[in-house]
């Protein structure tokens, strides 16, 4: 009898993981907007961080699909190396890099572990640079999964103001730092560019040089620097392929032992949300952090998903190494920008005439409209029929998964049941 109630009262699990319950998380809230159109005809979904075309169908890359049919079906049932081997490390770099790979491998030494997605890149991260005394340094605006990646190591974090009038709250941030620096000598930045989700906000040139300017000071002075730079969004933003890789520019300013982390997602980039294909990219100016990266990613990878799944890398083979599919990619791609670029003008175009505040956006999938009370904002909203997801200080629209025809008037309605 005293043991059966002991036993009740106890839980099986680990301390660090006993209590711990996913609520609130966009999956949940999306699975509420999915039951909700069962019952009424007019739901906007507005949810979904996917890329949905004008008629609510997977935004599908043709050429990938493709790609992905042209491969024996061997391929996809054997395992792939954990690293994602030589050929993927290849392809990922010159992807994200573009026109600033040959700039990577001549200045900086590099390496690429695949992932599950870019949530695989970043839960590897905070996983090896993260010790329990250490704590990340991030903006208060911020998707709501970091919190559950870093509460399921239980690691520290301390939040900045991302904004000052409009723009990135450079001394805030610098305040952050002398923070955590006042008692370790390391920190871990992460900064989630272009395209930040949830706002759109991308960081100028002169922001992103200001904040490695202001690193190197730090390494100079003896501090450890770890940038990790979640660019999930990084092929939604900007015009071009070309353009969206700008800001790549700023990484010559690093002269020091900075050590960058960049977190990709193929999710994104090439709509393959089921398929878990990401990477973990490491750059950095002092060879040893490389190795010490390679080592301990491919350690961590193996000991938790053991290997990526093997359609992504293989897909990404197939892609790269035929110069005219890879075009009709591209072009693929330009459509999609076209088309999200289009739905922001028109949503933000009536947010401005109907007095309806967003945080300053620059491409991606979402909008973000600031209000006091977030959870209060989705229940009125969720009360019209238009499912968002609140976030830390407002409202997330996702317009990558709301048609053109949806997203006409929905700016006034947003502002009538807010106000
Ligand atoms: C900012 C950000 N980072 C990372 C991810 C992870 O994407 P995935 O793991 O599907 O590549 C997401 C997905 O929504 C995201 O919004």
């Amino acid at each position: 009898m005293e043991l059966t109630r002991r036993r009740q009262s106890m839980s099986y699990l680990t301390k660090q993981k006993a209590g711990k319950i996913l609520v609130g998380d966009t999956f949940q809230i999306a699975r509420q907007a999915a039951l909700a159109k069962e019952s009424h005809a007019n739901v906007i979904d507005a949810t979904v961080g996917a890329l949905f075309d004008d008629d609510q169908q997977f935004y599908e890359y043709k050429t990938v699909t493709r790609m992905i049919k042209r491969l024996a079906v061997a391929k996809h049932y054997a395992y792939a190396p954990t690293s994602g081997g030589d050929a993927f490390k290849k392809h990922i770099s010159d992807w994200v890099f573009g026109p600033y790979a040959t700039m990577i491998t001549n200045e900086f030494h590099h390496d690429v572990v695949a992932t599950p997605g870019a949530s695989g890149a970043l839960y590897n991260t905070f996983m090896n640079y993260l010790d329990e005394h250490d704590t990340l340094i991030m903006p208060d605006i911020y998707w709501t999964n970091y919190l559950v990646m870093l509460g399921n190591i239980n690691a520290k974090h301390l939040t900045y103001p991302l904004f000052k009038e409009g723009a990135f709250h450079f001394d805030a941030f610098v305040d952050a730092t002398k923070k955590v620096l006042e008692h370790h000598q390391k920190i871990v930045c992460l900064f989630n560019d272009p395209a930040h989700n949830p706002t759109g906000y991308s960081l100028s040139l002169d922001e992103w040089t200001r904040i490695y300017d202001y690193l190197n000071g730090l390494v100079t002075e003896g501090a450890e620097v770890i940038v990790l730079y979640d660019l999930a969004y990084l092929d939604y933003e900007g015009e071009t392929h070309l353009e969206s890789r700008r800001l790549f520019e700023a990484l010559k300013a690093i002269e020091t032992d900075i050590l960058v982390i960049l977190a990709f997602s193929g999710s994104k980039s090439f709509s393959l949300y089921g398929l878990r294909l990401g990477a973990q990219i490491a750059l950095s100016r002092n060879k040893q952090h490389i190795k010490a990266f390679k080592n301990a990613a491919v350690y961590s990878a193996r000991g938790t998903w053991s290997c990526p799944p093997s359609t992504g890398p293989l897909m990404l083979g197939q892609l790269f190494s035929d110069d005219l599919q890879t075009k009709k990619f591209a072009k693929e791609l330009d459509r999609a920008r076209v088309m999200l670029r289009a739905r922001a003008e028109v949503f933000l175009g009536e947010a401005k005439i109907a007095g309806l505040p967003t945080y300053p956006y620059r491409g991606g999938f979402f909008i973000t409209i600031p209000v006091e009370d977030p959870d209060q904002a989705f229940d009125r909203l969720a009360g019209i029929h238009i499912y968002t997801i609140p976030v830390d200080q407002g409202i997330r629209i996702a317009i990558s998964s709301i048609p053109m025809s949806l997203i006409t008037g929905m700016a006034r309605r947003i502002k009538n049941a807010l106000t």
